[in-house]
C-alpha cells in the first residue's frame, strides 16, 4: 500500500481509538519504533501519523517523554450553575468553612485542598538565610514597628516589578498588609458601609465570600465561565441594573476556576465600573503564576479614573507564612492608610525586611520560573490521572496559571461526599459549594496542584476516581 494511505489508516485506527476512550486523555502512546511494530509499519509512517493527530489536537509530544492523548479533549466545567444566579442582591448564605477547614489541618492529610505551593517549590532556604541575616545585621529595627504605610524599600521594589509588567505604581500609594486576605478587607472596609451590594464571580475564592459577609454586605454574582473568565456583557448589565458600591474580582487565574479573563474584557469592566463610579477591588494574587511566564495584566492597567484598588501577595510565590501583602490605593491611599493604622497599626517588620533583602540579592524571577514551571507540570499530570482513573464524564478547568483545578463530578456524585469520603483516606480536597455565596457547586471539587508530583499524589487521585466510582454506583 502507498505510504501515504498506510499513515493516514494508521492516524484513523488510532483517531477511532481516542474518540472511543480505549486510548484515554492523558495516556502515553507507544513509541514510534513498538507502534511501527505494532501495526507493521515503517518508523517513518509511525511519525506522520503521529504528527497528523498533534495537527487535529488529540495528541501531544512531551519533550523527552513521548507523545500523549491530549488531556485537554477533556470537557471543561459547564456553565450550568449559572443559570441559577440570583437576580437580586442577597446576603452570603453559607457559614460551613471553619469547620471544613478545622478538619483539613490534620497534619495526616495529603494537602490536595491548600492552594498554596509546597515548601519545595519555593526559595524557602534562601528566606530563611535573609531572615536570619536581617535580624543580626539590625535587631533594633526588625524587632521595631514598622511605618504603618510599609518599609520604603519593599515598597519601592513592589513598585518597580509593576513597572516591568507595563503598569506605572507610586511606591507612595502602596500599603504593606498581611497578606492579601488584609488588603481585600482593607479595601472593603474602607469604600463599603453594611447592607452595601457589591459583586463578586461565581464561582469565587471563599475568603472573598467570608470578608463580605462579615462586613454585612450584600452580594450579586457574574459568572466567571469555563476558558474565558469573567462574563463582561454580564457584568456592564448587572452595574446598568442595580446600585453596586464595588466589585471584588480575581480576573487573572481566578481561584477556583483558573480561567483568565482577556485583556478587551478587563477594559470593558474597568470602563463600566468608571462610568458607574463603583470601585473595582482587584485580587490579583495569582497574575506571577502565569505557566506561559507572560505576566497577565492586571486591571490597574486599564484604570484611567482612579476606580481600581488592586490587591496583591507574595504569599503564592514566595512564602505564605510571611504575610506580606499590599494594596495600591490610587486616590483612596489615605483612607486604606488610616484603616490599616486602626487594624493592625503596620505590617510585621521582620517579614517585610525579609522579603526586600531577599529580593535585592536574590534571583526572584528565577525562583518564579521554576515554581510556574512545577506548578504546570503538575497541572498537566493531575488532569491526565483524573483523565485516567475519575469516571467517564467528569469534567475539569485547563488553567493557564495559579495552583487550582475545578473539578465537575457526573452527577449524582456530590462533592461534598467525595470531601467526606476522601478525609477518611488521608486525602484533603475542597467542595465545590465552598465557592458559592449560596452553597451551589455540589457536584464540584477544588484540587490544589501545588505539590511536586509523586506517585503519592498519582496513587490519592486513582483512589479519589475510585471513590467517586463507587458514588456513581
Ligand atoms: C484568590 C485569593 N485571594 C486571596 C487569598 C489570600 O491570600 P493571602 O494568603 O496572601 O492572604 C487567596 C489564598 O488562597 C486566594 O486564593
Amino acid at each position: 500500500m502507498a505510504d501515504n494511505l498506510l499513515y493516514a489508516r494508521l492516524a484513523e485506527h488510532l483517531r477511532r481509538q481516542i474518540r472511543r476512550g480505549q486510548l484515554r486523555a492523558g495516556e502515553r502512546l507507544p513509541s514510534l519504533r513498538r507502534l511501527g511494530r505494532m501495526q507493521g509499519v515503517s518508523v517513518a509512517t509511525a511519525v506522520e501519523a503521529y504528527m497528523q493527530l498533534e495537527r487535529e489536537g488529540l495528541i501531544e509530544a512531551r519533550s523527552r517523554s513521548g507523545y500523549y492523548v491530549r488531556s485537554s479533549t477533556m470537557p471543561l466545567p459547564t456553565a450550568g450553575a449559572m443559570h441559577r444566579i440570583s437576580r437580586t442582591p442577597q446576603a452570603v448564605r453559607n457559614p460551613v468553612l471553619l469547620g471544613v477547614l478545622d478538619v483539613l489541618a490534620r497534619e495526616d492529610v495529603l494537602p490536595l485542598h491548600a492552594a498554596t505551593p509546597s515548601p519545595e517549590l519555593l526559595p524557602c532556604a534562601a528566606l530563611a538565610a535573609t531572615t536570619t541575616r536581617v535580624l543580626r545585621r539590625n535587631p533594633d529595627t526588625a524587632l521595631g514597628y514598622a511605618p504603618p504605610q510599609g518599609i520604603a524599600d519593599l515598597r519601592k521594589r513592589i513598585a518597580w516589578r509593576y513597572a516591568q509588567c507595563g503598569v506605572d505604581v507610586d511606591a507612595d500609594e502602596i500599603i504593606v498588609t498581611a497578606g492579601g486576605m488584609e488588603a481585600i478587607s482593607l479595601a472593603l472596609r474602607t469604600v463599603t458601609q453594611r447592607g452595601d451590594v457589591v459583586v463578586l464571580e461565581t464561582p469565587t475564592y471563599y475568603g472573598l465570600l467570608q470578608a463580605v459577609a462579615a462586613l454585612g454586605l450584600r452580594v450579586i454574582e457574574v459568572p466567571n465561565l469555563p476558558g474565558t473568565g469573567i462574563d463582561a456583557t454580564r457584568f456592564a448589565e448587572l452595574l446598568d441594573r442595580h446600585v453596586v458600591r464595588a466589585a471584588v474580582l480575581i480576573p487573572n487565574f481566578n481561584n477556583p476556576m483558573g480561567s483568565l479573563t482577556g485583556d478587551g474584557d478587563k477594559r470593558a469592566i474597568v470602563a463600566a465600573c468608571a462610568a458607574h463610579g463603583v470601585v473595582l477591588i482587584e485580587d490579583d494574587l495569582y497574575g506571577e503564576l502565569a505557566y506561559s511566564g507572560e505576566r497577565p495584566s492586571p486591571l490597574r492597567r486599564f484604570d484611567e479614573h482612579g476606580c481600581v484598588l488592586t490587591c496583591g501577595s507574595f504569599s503564592k510565590s514566595l512564602s505564605p507564612g510571611l504575610r506580606v501583602g499590599w494594596v495600591l490605593g490610587a486616590n483612596r491611599t489615605s483612607d486604606l492608610l488610616r484603616a490599616k493604622c486602626f487594624s493592625t497599626v503596620a505590617t510585621a517588620t521582620l517579614p517585610q525586611l525579609a522579603v526586600a533583602d531577599y529580593l535585592s540579592r536574590h534571583d526572584f524571577e528565577r525562583a518564579l520560573r521554576r515554581l510556574r514551571r512545577a506548578l504546570a507540570d503538575n497541572v498537566q499530570r493531575c488532569r491526565d490521572a483524573i483523565a485516567r482513573h475519575w469516571p467517564e464524564d467528569t469534567r475539569v478547568s485547563e488553567p493557564g496559571g495559579g495552583l487550582a483545578l475545578w473539578v465537575e463530578l457526573p452527577q449524582p456524585i456530590e462533592g461534598q461526599a467525595l470531601f467526606d469520603a476522601a478525609l477518611t483516606h488521608g486525602i484533603g480536597t475542597l467542595p465545590g459549594h465552598l465557592f458559592s455565596s449560596r452553597g451551589d457547586y455540589r457536584h464540584h471539587l477544588r484540587l490544589s496542584c501545588g505539590l511536586p508530583w509523586s506517585t503519592r499524589i498519582e496513587s490519592a487521585l486513582r483512589e479519589l476516581g475510585a471513590l467517586a466510582g463507587r458514588q456513581l454506583r
